[in-house]
């Protein structure tokens, strides 16, 4: 298949571009290199089947010219940081709202009819089904960026109904390990290289929230598109269980063989304005499908946080 990916750079994306390449896929990469990197991709700038287009998605005409031709769009492109918004409040309207509109205009226009799109436990707010199945409502988003989120599957929803789409739209816990450029792990190790000592906590650190390696969510990914033909195909993608963000600290601290770190808090049960402090997602239709996670959310959280020392401890 030709397949178009959107944010295929990113952390998620390029181990998503690994593995549709080696699975015998082409492959058209578009991205702004915002926070994608281009050493995520570099290894396959000489495949045959790759392609690189260096552009932004609110260049329309750039973006039209590029996706003709595809079979099947991944779209991936948002922003990663949903206490961006919180400065910026314009940031996710653009870059998830916007954005994704004009995926599905081009798409539109160049009669493309299968797309897949990442979206977040975030479009459930504080929900209090607790594992949160995909069918739970009211879905009330308490950050912009699981608003714009929640509006992209809307608009996905739409243009599938009006034009005879079909859509992939997965909800996805947490996603840690290779190549992350973000996120709590990520954080933490970089605050403990500037400070052995001490590490400041955002919140109580009780929040409790699941976790799951990136090659397990690319694979989730793609055991449902191969085994579900809806019209609109709606997944959670998680772990089973989750992990208190005291219990990441502890992590991080004893495989980086730091004993004597002082664990400070900013207080509130919040990290930031917009997180949802305690979720949980039910993962039982995709395990009907008959896909499991291969690890615990403990499990995952101290292998990326091994494979992230690597990375970024130096
Ligand atoms: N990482 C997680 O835990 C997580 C959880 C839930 C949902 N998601 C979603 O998964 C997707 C991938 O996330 P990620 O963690 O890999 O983030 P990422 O920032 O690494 O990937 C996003 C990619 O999109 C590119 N991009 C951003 N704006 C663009 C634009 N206007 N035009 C072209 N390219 C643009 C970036 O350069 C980057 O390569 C996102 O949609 C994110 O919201 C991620």
């Amino acid at each position: 298949m030709k397949i178009f990916s959107t944010g295929g750079a990113g952390f998620i994306g390029s181990h998503l571009t690994d593995r549709l390449l080696s699975d015998g896929h082409s492959v058209t990469v578009y991205d702004n290199f915002i926070s994608g990197r281009s050493e995520f991709i570099a290894h396959h700038l000489n495949t045959s089947t790759f392609k690189l287009v260096n552009a932004d998605l609110l260049d329309t005409a750039t973006l039209n010219e590029s996706i003709k031709g595809h079979d099947f769009v991944f779209h991936l492109s948002a922003n990663p940081d949903i206490r961006k918004s919180t400065a910026n409040t314009r940031v996710d309207i653009e870059q998830g709202i916007l954005a994704t509109y004009n995926v599905l205009e081009a798409m539109r226009q160049h009669d493309i009819k299968k797309i897949a799109f990442t979206s977040s436990s975030t479009v459930y707010g504080e929900a209090t089904d607790i594992p949160t199945p995909e069918d739970y409502g009211q879905m009330l988003p308490i950050s912009i960026y699981g608003a714009s989120k929640l509006a992209a599957e809307a608009l996905i929803s739409a243009y599938s109904g009006s034009f005879g789409m079909q859509a992939w739209i997965f909800r996805f816990a947490n996603i840690i390990g290779r190549r992350s450029t973000h996120g709590i792990i990520y954080d933490f190790i970089q605050k403990l290289k500037e400070n052995r000592d001490e590490l400041e906590i955002l919140g109580d650190g009780k929040q409790r929230k699941s976790y799951l390696l990136v090659e397990e969510c690319v694979d989730a990914m793609l055991h449902v598109i191969t085994h579900t033909d809806e019209r609109i195909n709606t997944f959670n993608i998680g772990a089973e269980d989750q992990t208190q963000v005291n219990t990441i600290a502890k992590i991080v601290t004893e495989e980086l063989k730091l004993d004597n770190v002082t664990f400070t808090y900013s207080g509130g049960k919040r990290g930031w304005i917009g997180d949802v402090p305690c979720f949980l997602l039910s993962i039982e239709k995709i395990k009907k499908l008959g896909w499991n996670p291969g690890n615990t959310s403990d499990e995952s959280v101290r292998k990326a946080t091994r494979t992230l020392i690597g990375e970024i401890w130096k």
